[in-house]
């Protein structure tokens, strides 16, 4: 059990344990450990999704989730894992910035109001700062294991955020993420498609009912959230030129609709780009 702290609950970095018909001794099943015939598991597979990896592979599997604040990334994210580590794949659920110790405190910066006058190149490392401690600390010996890496946020995030929004461009954040990330690519993103409008509102009704509950001036995480229309309008068409530009693995996904409905749509896609065949 691998676990992240200073993360919230909901995304505390899991590893999860495969339990009834599918847990044989009380053992974690990883990608690279389950016993393969032609690619598919040797199980019967009533009502489950299997996760088939060519069994030459021995890493896991990297899913991002993208999209405007207030999107719904986190609750979708925690469904997946749940539908997932339901069938005994190990999970691991992160987030950025933050998912290590270290990425959290650069988090509590970077998105505490307090933090003004932070220059846009600042942010920009700072997200990139964190990020290659993520990467070494967290996913890639967690991909290499062959878990699944279900991320919410990675750096298509500071394309759309740094280079779209607060206007870097993105060819510096392509730049960084090839001297710094050793260019790693996810193997699905899944960008979720909001109105920028009603995203942004529950993002920050969401927050400020966190803070109240907190009742402490220390949590306050809003201060991307108080950024005008237009730098949002900004993010959300770096976000689909982006996803123009990678067709293969960034997949629009509608989330204007009910969580159940996006849920569904998640999965199916998941399914479709990751061959996880649905055997119902
Ligand atoms: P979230 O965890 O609620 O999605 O909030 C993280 C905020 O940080 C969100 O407003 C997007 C922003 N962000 C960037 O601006 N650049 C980045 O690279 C990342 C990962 C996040």
């Amino acid at each position: 059990m691998r676990r992240i702290d200073n993360c919230p609950e909901e995304l505390k970095t899991i590893s999860v344990r495969a339990e009834g018909r599918h847990a044989s001794h009380g053992q974690h099943r990883s990608l690279a450990s389950e016993p393969r015939s032609g690619g598919l598991p040797l199980r019967p597979r009533p009502l489950c999704y299997d996760l088939c990896v060519p069994s030459h592979s021995q890493r896991g599997k990297f899913i991002t989730f993208e999209g405007l604040d207030g999107c719904g990334k986190s609750t979708q994210l925690k469904k997946l894992a749940a539908v997932l580590s339901a069938e005994g794949v190990s999970v691991v659920v992160t987030r950025e910035p933050g998912g290590t110790p270290t990425g959290e405190k650069i988090r509590q910066l970077l998105l505490d109001t307090n933090t003004s006058s932070l220059a846009p190149m600042a942010e920009l490392a700072l997200m990139f700062a964190a990020r290659t401690q993520h990467i070494a600390e967290v996913i890639e010996p967690a991909i290499g294991q062959g878990q699944v890496v279900l991320c919410d946020r990675f750096t298509d995030s500071t394309e759309a955020y740094q280079g779209g929004g607060r206007k870097l461009g993105s060819e510096i954040v392509l730049a960084l993420h090839r001297i710094l990330c050793g260019n790693l690519q996810p193997d699905l993103t899944i960008l979720m498609e909001s109105d920028v409008a009603a995203s942004v509102d529950r993002a920050r009704r969401r927050n400020n009912a966190q803070a109240g509950k907190d009742n402490s001036a220390t949590v306050n995480e809003n201060r991307f959230e108080q950024e005008s229309r237009a730098f949002f309008g900004r993010v959300r068409n770096a976000y689909l030129a982006l996803a123009a530009r990678e067709p293969q693995r960034v997949i629009v996904v509608d989330a204007r609709g009910t969580p159940e409905e996006t849920h569904k749509r998640i999965v199916d896609v998941v399914g479709r780009k990751l061959k996880l065949a649905k055997s119902a």
